[in-house]
């Protein structure tokens, strides 16, 4: 059984009411993805993919300083989540607060065994983030023609032109390249998005190379509902290991709609320490379900994901501190004794 660090202690407000220590999980066996389900039909093992550094500091107005964001993944590091994505190898003019990619890039602590992928929209961007020590990337395209647009200024079918580029430089390199696709539940210009369409656009980035398939619930509108009839589409198309679901909780469906997708055997979930976030092109959403909400909902599964929950809430204390904010968070405001991060 793990231990409460003594910063936490005072303020874990509800734990004496609880039989089981949610903040607190059993050390994992080891952290490795398991294919076969619990008794329950739920993964045994849920891989973590801990977007804060990139989605949850992309959208803030105020230009977060680089050593900020370094101590932040450096804090992160620690925790033991296998997967933090770092920045993004995108234009300055079109998203400011990455401009510092390459200094956070080459500033940070690598620790052994945790992937560090960056976002790169086209081969400059692959280029730059290779020249900065990058060794895993991630493309970004959308179900939705109009978010295309206003996100990466093209259409689907040239977004898919400039992936093959970037994967291809990847493969010959050994670069891991993972795959977005943004609006999978709903899309800021266009309402609606059909499942086929998620399922087409999946199938082409997987048939890219792309070893894995986020599902961008962008604008988060989506329900357990659109997100099983989502799925069942892609499910025909892409294996179930190569899935993975990234939720924003705009309308607080996003736990909810996780659930739903672990229940039909997904077993890689993005998220954001104190739930920051939010994409510049997709006015109105926010951030990304909270790593820490997250966590609590798996420890109280018994799922193991190898991440200690009490250093995770310590980052996003870091985090909130220094962008005077509040975290999102819900169970970061309830173990505080305040409610908020001060
Ligand atoms: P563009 O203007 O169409 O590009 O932008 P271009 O090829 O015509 O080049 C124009 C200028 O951009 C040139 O510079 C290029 O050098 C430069 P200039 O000659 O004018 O000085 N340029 C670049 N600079 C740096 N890095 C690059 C790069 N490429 C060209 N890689 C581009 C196209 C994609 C670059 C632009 O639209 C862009 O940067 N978009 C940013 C989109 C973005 O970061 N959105 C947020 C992340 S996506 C997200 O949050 C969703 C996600 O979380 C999943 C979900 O929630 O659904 C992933
Ligand atoms: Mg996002």
């Amino acid at each position: 059984m793990g231990t409460v660090p003594s910063a936490l202690k005072h303020c874990l407000s509800y734990q004496h009411l609880l039989k089981d220590q949610l903040w607190i999980a059993e050390p994992p066996a080891a952290a490795q993805p398991a294919q076969e389900p619990q008794a329950s039909g739920l993964p045994e093992y849920i891989k973590i993919v801990e977007v804060g550094p990139r989605d949850g500091l992309q959208n803030e107005k105020v230009i977060v300083p680089t050593d900020i964001k370094i101590e932040l993944i450096n804090q992160l590091s620690k925790t033991g989540l296998p997967a933090i994505e770092v920045t993004s190898f995108v234009s300055s003019k079109w998203v400011p607060q990455m401009a510092d990619h390459k200094e956070v890039m080459r500033g940070i602590e690598r620790h052994p065994g945790v992937q560090y992928p960056v976002l790169t929209p086209n081969l400059q961007g692959f280029h730059s983030a290779i020249a900065a020590g990058a060794t895993e990337v991630s493309v970004f395209g959308a179900a939705s023609e109009s978010f295309s647009k206003m996100n990466i200024n093209c259409s689907i079918e040239e977004s898919l032109e400039r992936f093959e580029e970037v994967t291809k430089s990847a493969r010959n390199m050994n670069i891991p390249v993972r795959g977005y696709v943004s609006c999978a539940l709903g899309c800021p210009y266009e309402g609606n998005v059909v499942p086929d369409k998620v399922a087409e656009v999946s199938k082409r980035l997987y048939s890219l190379g792309c070893y894995e398939i986020s599902l961008g619930d962008t604008i988060g509108v989506g329900t357990p509902g659109s997100m099983k009839k989502m799925l069942e589409a892609v499910m025909k198309e892409i294996p179930l290991s190569a899935l993975a679901v990234h939720c924003h909780d705009t309308y607080g469906q996003a736990l909810a709609n996780i659930l739903t997708a672990m229940q039909m055997g997904v077993a890689v979930v993005d998220s954001s320490v104190a739930g920051l976030g939010g994409c510049p092109y997709a006015k109105g959403a926010t951030g990304n379900v909270a790593t820490e909400d997250v966590i609590y909902m798996l420890n109280g599964l018994g799922i193991n994901t190898g991440v200690n929950l009490c250093a995770v809430m310590e980052a996003g204390n870091f985090i909130c501190t220094a962008l005077n904010k509040k975290t999102n968070s819900k169970v970061a405001q309830a173990s505080f004794s305040t409610g908020t991060i001060n």
